[in-house]
């Protein structure tokens, strides 16, 4: 029977690595029926709000959503889409794979899974100016929220992953060395699940500055990475850096009643409507899609394909040093299929 995934091609690059997505996984034979919806940018203009209600009534119903990037405009207007989607639908892990595509790099053998904690810490939302005298944006407070449940549901989740996948280790980021309360009580909690799985996956600490260093002299020797919401965000990109650029980092959103697709990168306003992008990213959210929706071996194929275009080099998108256009690329990984 067909399944039903609500499909946001989002702003910018958006619709034209959605349009390459779809016909990958149609050529692919994924029996997909798509539920097209509008949010981010062109939502607002169209609709005067950033999250229709039809969208978000249509990812509620079909529990699978595959999105492309979304507009959100920097330090002023509406909030960020990709936050309320994550609230909306309490998508608490945010899962990030990256390993290796395009050889010939600094690296030959990183394969990281980096899970963050996606509702909680800095990005909470609470925020306000506060007014001293008549300056009413004198200071500005972010408030970071750390809750027990939120940590132990990521930190589980990243146990979890690591056993399912057959991984051997947990990393936890944290900097309690400062923040000791917020983040000394997502490494106590990361410590106390780290027990229950002795045995099975080792379990090891490292403070979030001395993680970045490690992570670009010696990424080979870190498996799965867990951490805290804004941490997770700046590594994640930083991850993706070392195997080949954004135009190739998949992530999934992943909540009790539904899970949320999508490339980590975001609209490339730079090169939106030329047709040049990469939509390498988001068919391989695509992927991770059809892993969640167990057909795996489908998956499998596709990421097969797009590794052996980027090895042949034929067809390259810019990103990856090639001239391909997005349309030539995903006609190459079809071809392959
Ligand atoms: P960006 O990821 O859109 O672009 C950063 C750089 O990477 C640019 O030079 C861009 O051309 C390049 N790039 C990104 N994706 C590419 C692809 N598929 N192929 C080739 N090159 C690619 O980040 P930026 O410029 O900081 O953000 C632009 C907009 O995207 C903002 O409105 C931001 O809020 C939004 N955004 C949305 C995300 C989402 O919906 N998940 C995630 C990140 C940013």
């Amino acid at each position: 029977m067909s399944t039903t995934v609500t499909l946001i091609p989002g702003d910018g690059i958006g619709p034209d690595i959605t349009e390459a997505t779809v016909r990958v996984l149609d050529a692919a034979g994924a029996d997909l029926t798509w539920d097209r919806q509008l949010a981010g940018a062109s939502a607002a203009a169209r609709f005067n709000d950033p999250i229709p209600d039809a969208t978000l009534d249509s990812i509620k119903k079909n529990r699978v959503a595959l999105k492309g990037p979304l507009e959100t405009p920097v330090g002023e207007g509406y909030r960020s889409v990709n936050v309320a989607l994550r609230r909306s639908f309490d998508l608490y892990a945010n899962v990030r794979p990256a390993h290796v595509i395009l050889h010939g790099g600094r690296f030959e053998k990183v394969d990281i899974v980096l899970i963050r904690e996606n509702l909680e810490g800095l990005y909470y939302g609470a925020e306000h100016y506060i007014r001293i005298a008549d300056d009413p944006k004198a200071a500005a407070e972010s408030v970071a929220l750390i809750t027990r449940y939120g940590s132990e549901r990521a930190i589980r989740y990243a146990f979890e992953y690591a056993v399912t996948h057959g991984r051997r280790k947990v990393t936890l980021v944290h900097k309690a060395n400062i923040l000791k309360f917020s983040q000394g009580l997502f490494l106590e909690v990361g410590r106390e699940i780290a027990r229950d799985y002795a045995g099975r996956v080792q379990f090891e600490d490292r403070i979030v500055d001395a993680m970045a260093m490690q992570l670009v002299l010696k990424p080979e020797q870190f498996d799965v990475v867990v951490t805290t919401n804004l941490f997770g965000d700046i590594l994640s990109d930083l991850i993706s850096g070392l195997v080949g650029g954004l135009g190739l980092a998949p992530g999934a959103n992943i909540g009790p009643n539904a899970a949320i697709f999508e490339a980590v990168h975001g609209t490339a306003p730079d090169i939106a409507g030329k047709g040049v992008a990469n939509p390498g990213a988001l068919i391989l959210a695509a992927c991770l899609m059809l892993d969640h929706l167990g057909d795996t071996q489908r998956a499998e194929r596709i990421r097969h394909a797009l590794h052996a275009v980027i090895d042949e080099g034929k067809f390259r998108t810019r990103d990856l040093g090639g001239s391909a256009s997005t349309r030539e690329f995903a006609d190459a990984i079809i071809a392959k299929l």
